[in-house]
């Protein structure tokens, strides 16, 4: 397995350019199965989870074109509506082909996907809001049986906000009969890329964004072309090792308005940051980062996809941060790697209590979960020494050429075949 190797101390400087973003392509890709005519796509990101993605599509016997970030997909004719075990254990978002093949074709067998490093991951809300809009569902031997011979809109309330729950119903309501009102959304900007995408497709969609989406359904979708939103996550990532490093990054080809809490927090750190439509600079002037407190909360609040970046800020920061993730039970394993870099780290259940070091030291350390290996990078760029961070492939999965991308901004740090 690969590994990277870090030699830390370098203050990243520079230019690097945002790709689009991760999970609103997985959705948008899936919603390709709604439509009998070709979905153009641009700014697709090239990822491990995209090509999943695209992989179980072209199972079903979609028609993929890649070429850069352009992708085309077809799905004039489907030939199966199973998404296999072995494609949907790699990667949970297959969930999200559930709705539009019961739309589009009224069944769909789709492997429940397990839970994974940072929790159980139930589906148990996009069943609850499936079986609503009238659909039969079984779940036996690992596997979610559904049946519709049409969906019918419903009014569906949302006990947790959930951003593929939310973006499941949706594509499942843009073809049903009749209108359904999703309520207790989710208001994350990829749930809003999705609701432009179906829009452009014919779907009829109020209200995405806010807690309470209206779909009133239509006959059928049609060819359309979208542009797939910058990844703030990324964006984010990226600034925030800029930060630990005391550097100054300008991260181009992204949207500040999608990462408002996050800019709060690095501007309460220390950070000097200058905005325009399509790009973000970080400068902090050479200072120390100042610890910050952080609570994850659903979109606008602050995004749990940053908590573990930004606790690895608070490790070399001055002062001490609490860090409080409320959304997954179990996203605290980049603690106790951390920890093995010098990180003072006291875990109380839900909270994380920790107090800045004025230096980490590079140590070998493994990768749980995709942000949590984002966290360790940013760790080891700020660490004395030389950190190897091991299976990366959880890294793969989320950011594109990370290791180029922080190299182009001066970092020590190369990909090693394991
Ligand atoms: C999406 O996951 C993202 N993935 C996650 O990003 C992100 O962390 C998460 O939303 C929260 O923002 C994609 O968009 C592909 P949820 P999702 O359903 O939709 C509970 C990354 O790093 N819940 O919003 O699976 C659930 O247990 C990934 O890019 C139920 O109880 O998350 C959790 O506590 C990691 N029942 C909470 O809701 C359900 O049916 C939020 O989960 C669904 C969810």
């Amino acid at each position: 397995m690969d590994k990277l190797l870090i030699t830390g101390g370098a203050r990243l400087a520079g230019e690097v350019r945002a790709s689009g973003a991760k999970n609103a392509a997985l959705p948008i890709l899936c919603a390709a199965i709604l439509c009998p005519e070709t979905l153009a796509l641009s700014n697709v990101p090239a990822l491990q989870d995209v090509r999943t993605t695209l992989r179980l599509l072209e199972q079903m016997g979609v028609q993929v074109t890649r070429n850069g970030d352009q992708v085309e997909a077809c799905a004039a004719n489907l030939n199966t509506h199973i998404a296999p075990y072995e494609l949907v254990k790699t990667m949970r978002a297959s969930i999200l082909v559930l709705g539009p093949l019961l739309a589009r074709y009224g069944e769909a067998q789709v492997s429940l996907p397990g839970g994974c490093a940072i929790g159980a991951r139930p589906v148990n809300l996009h069943l609850m809001g499936l079986e609503a809009m009238g659909a039969e569902i079984k779940v036996e031997s690992g596997f979610i049986h559904a049946k519709a011979s049409r969906l019918r809109g419903a009014h569906i309330m949302f006990d947790t906000v959930t951003v593929t729950g939310t973006e499941n119903l949706m594509m499942a309501a843009a073809l049903a009969d009749g209108q359904t009102v999703l309520e207790n959304a989710a208001r994350e900007p990829e749930v809003v890329d999705l609701a432009r995408c179906l829009m452009a497709m014919g779907a009829r969609i109020r209200g995405a964004g806010t807690t309470t989406i209206v779909i009133d359904g239509v006959e059928r979708l049609h060819a359309a072309q979208h542009t797939v939103l910058p990844d703030r996550i990324e964006t984010g990532t990226f600034l925030v090792a800029a930060a630990m490093t005391r550097g100054q990054v300008r991260v181009t080809h992204t949207d500040p308005n999608l990462l408002d809490a996050v800019l709060v927090k690095l501007q309460q750190a220390g950070a000097q940051i200058r905005t325009g439509e399509d790009f973000i600079e970080l400068d902090m002037l050479g200072q120390r980062a100042k610890s910050v407190n952080v609570h994850t909360m659903p979109h606008p609040g602050f995004p749990t996809d940053m908590q573990a970046q930004l606790m690895a800020l608070d490790c070399v920061a001055e002062g001490t941060g609490v860090v409080t993730e409320t959304i997954f039970e179990n996203r605290f394993q980049h603690a106790l790697e951390l920890q093995r870099m010098g990180a003072q780290i006291k875990l109380e259940g839900h909270t994380a209590i920790v107090t800045g070091c004025e230096c980490l030291t590079g140590a070998p350390v493994m990768a749980t979960d995709l942000r949590a290996s984002a966290a360790l990078v940013a760790a080891g760029l700020a660490a004395e020494g030389q950190t190897t961070v091991e299976r990366i492939y959880h890294l793969d999965r989320g950011y594109e050429r990370i290791e180029a991308k922080f190299a182009q901004l001066g970092a020590r740090i190369e990909r090693v075949a394991g």
